[in-house]
């Protein structure tokens, strides 16, 4: 069965909320476009084209007006609404019919992923039909996440959500393939103490059957969040460096969905005029000319 995407585009970002009151921070932009363009396209990259897309109610309208229903970039879309921020494992839940037991990659929604051989790693990843897979990244700061501990030798032994004592640096990042028993095994936990139902017992789960697999991703990959003001202008400059000194486009559905063939010349054209003289709308010019 070919496995289908999660999009979990959130609310809010809790410590973000004073400058995004009213507005998701997801639809805020990363330098050049919009936040939530650069998980979008990490599911694009994974070759996936049927995508659940959870937004809270207030922010359903805002999402669709910018991302439509997914035929611009030969994709289609599900709507789906989060009523109350009770947990990323609730996603699963509420995809179910969704999946109809489909293998599913969930991504969320400010999580920006960039390096090089990342196609190759989610090529990888799609390829693994049961069990899960999902991936540490060494991090200064692996309280703020999910964290894998390790026996010496290598293999994982707990995750644990948020630890005030880390059992290492590598932080589980927002990119879950999870194979078709993801509803099952969400059904089965219940709200941790603060009052969601956690991603990495979902995880756990299936780290006990030993059928978990964590990737790590080296340090030749650039694992971004905007949790903090301070890191979502960080990730603008990041994009900012690497597309001003390429002249290529990070995080770019249109350009995505026009190298896999799933859009053809003309709808590329249409899609630059869309976007006029801006830098997002100069580059798809430059890719359609290349
Ligand atoms: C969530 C997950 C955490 C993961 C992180 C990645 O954290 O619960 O396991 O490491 O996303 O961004 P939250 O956004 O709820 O703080």
């Amino acid at each position: 069965m070919k496995r289908k995407g999660i999009l979990l585009a959130g609310g809010t970002g809790s410590r973000l909320w004073p400058i995004t009151l009213g507005t998701s921070k997801q639809l805020l932009p990363i330098y050049d476009k919009p936040m939530i363009y650069y998980p979008l396209s990490v599911l694009m990259l994974a070759g996936i084209r049927e995508i659940a897309i959870i937004t809270t109610p207030e922010d359903q309208p805002q999402f669709q007006r910018l991302l439509g229903d997914g035929s611009q970039w030969g994709l289609s879309f599900t709507w789906v609404i989060q009523v109350k921020p009770e947990g990323l494992a609730q996603a699963y839940l509420l995809t179910r019919d969704f999946l109809a037991g489909a293998p599913s990659a969930m991504v969320l929604g400010d999580n920006i992923f960039f390096g090089h051989g990342l196609p190759e790693v989610l090529a990888r990843a799609d390829a693994q039909l049961s069990g899960g897979r999902v991936f540490g990244y060494h991090v200064a700061d692996p309280e703020r996440y999910g964290v894998a501990a390790f026996d010496a030798d290598g293999r994982v032994t707990a995750l644990v959500e948020k630890p005030k004592v880390p059992p290492s640096n590598f932080a589980i990042t927002g990119l879950y393939f999870l194979d078709g028993r993801a509803p099952d095994l969400a059904a089965q936990i219940k709200p941790s103490p603060r009052g969601e139902l956690e991603i990495v017992d979902v995880l756990e789960r299936y780290r006990a059957e030993g059928s978990l697999l964590v990737e790590r991703m080296g340090r030749g990959f650039a694992w971004l969040d905007t949790g903090t003001p301070g890191s979502l202008l960080d990730a603008g400059n990041f994009v900012r460096t690497l597309q001003d000194r390429q002249g290529m486009q990070v995080g770019s559905p249109d350009e995505i969905a026009f190298r896999q063939g799933w859009i053809d010349r003309d709808a590329l054209a249409g899609r630059a005029r869309i976007f006029g003289k801006s830098s997002y709308g100069t580059h798809l010019t430059t890719a359609l000319n290349e």
